[in-house]
């Protein structure tokens, strides 16, 4: 197994992106991580932390002036289109997921990198899977064109294990939770806003019926997990790109009542749209054995720990005027 040494990271200004672009930083040293986005302006955090490039994923070329400039051999593949932004133009959730996806591809090939880590997502599941501690290997049927890239990714991400010996990794994310940067254009980003309207306005009108269970994680989980796997030791690795793992699971009236402990006097009201279909058709709850088995995977984190944290963080960020930053 090869070591680590320069990292790209695309779609670094995303949610999940933004995030684990500081804590490689912190753990493999800054300038060898090369954080990348396509257009929205990252943060003076990120910016300032270490290298950053605009770059487009779509092409081969823009992606391989990074990788030749930093000598780069591992590429943490952040960059997609999500469920709900997916749904509103098909055509260019495939074209970023799946050819920005086959391009990294081919640049870890042609520049025989160490590793490479493309995440996948819940969103590979829809009708016919088990709703309830959804297994490992079980029916894979999306219902969204993200779904469709995602299960079409872990199974090309798979093949060039096979094909080419390629050390590459992913993780099938639940819905992320965080603090610091909101999500872009998915179905579980409900659970987001919920936090910063009740900071805001004690008030959030939300999406989804109050009855929807969708498998979450908070994002110190995530940025540990997909750490984690990047280390692991390839030979003990039976699956490779779709790991399933998780974390909690919960309705937004548990999730509401439990911000209302912290602030007793939030609401929320319930408008569901079309986004409620794309929630249905994925699991409550997922079994993640394989992960814990094969690469230690344990979640740290649960909804009252998670609703503490967040509340504190965004309530001394509004205090100073600065929620949304
Ligand atoms: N959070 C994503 C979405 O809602 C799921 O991976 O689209």
């Amino acid at each position: 197994m090869k070591e680590i040494k320069k990292i790209l990271v695309t779609g670094s200004v995303g949610q999940i992106g933004s995030e684990l672009t500081i804590a490689l930083r912190e753990k493999y040293g800054a300038e060898n991580v090369i954080a990348t986005g396509r257009k929205t302006k990252p943060s003076k955090e990120l910016e300032e932390s270490g290298p950053f490039h605009f770059i487009d994923v779509t092409s081969i070329e823009s992606v391989e002036e990074i990788v030749k400039q930093y000598n780069i051999d591992t590429v943490f593949h952040m960059a997609a289109i999500l469920s709900a932004v997916g749904e509103g133009n098909p055509q260019l959730c495939w074209n970023v997921n799946m050819n920005g996806t086959i391009n990294i591809l081919e640049l870890g090939l042609k520049y025989d990198m160490a590793r490479l880590v493309i995440p996948s997502s819940i969103a590979v599941w829809g009708k016919g899977v088990p709703l309830d501690n959804t297994p490992q290997e079980t029916v894979l049927k999306p219902s969204t064109m993200y779904g469709v890239t995602k299960v079409a990714g872990e199974i090309l991400c798979d093949y060039y294990v096979q094909r080419f010996g390629l050390d590459i990794r992913g993780l099938r994310y639940p819905g992320i939770i965080s603090s610091e940067t909101l999500p872009g254009g998915g179905t579980t980003d409900y659970a987001v806003a919920i936090y910063y309207e009740a900071v805001e306005k004690k008030h959030y009108t939300c999406f989804v019926r109050e009855d929807t269970v969708l498998p979450m994680m908070y994002m110190p989980d995530c940025i540990k997990a997909t750490l984690d796997l990047a280390e692991a030791d390839f030979d003990k690795l039976v699956h490779h790109s779709d790991f399933n793992i998780a974390a909690m699971s919960f309705d937004v009236k548990e999730l509401a009542d439990s911000i209302k402990k912290h602030i007793p006097d939030f609401s929320v009201e319930y408008a569901p749209d079309h986004r409620q279909a794309i929630a249905d058709s994925w699991p409550n709850s997922i079994d993640d054995a394989c992960a814990r088995q094969e690469w230690g995977w344990k979640p740290a984190w649960d909804l009252e720990a998670m609703t503490e944290d967040m509340l504190e963080k965004l309530e001394a960020r509004n205090n100073e005027g600065r929620l949304y930053r």
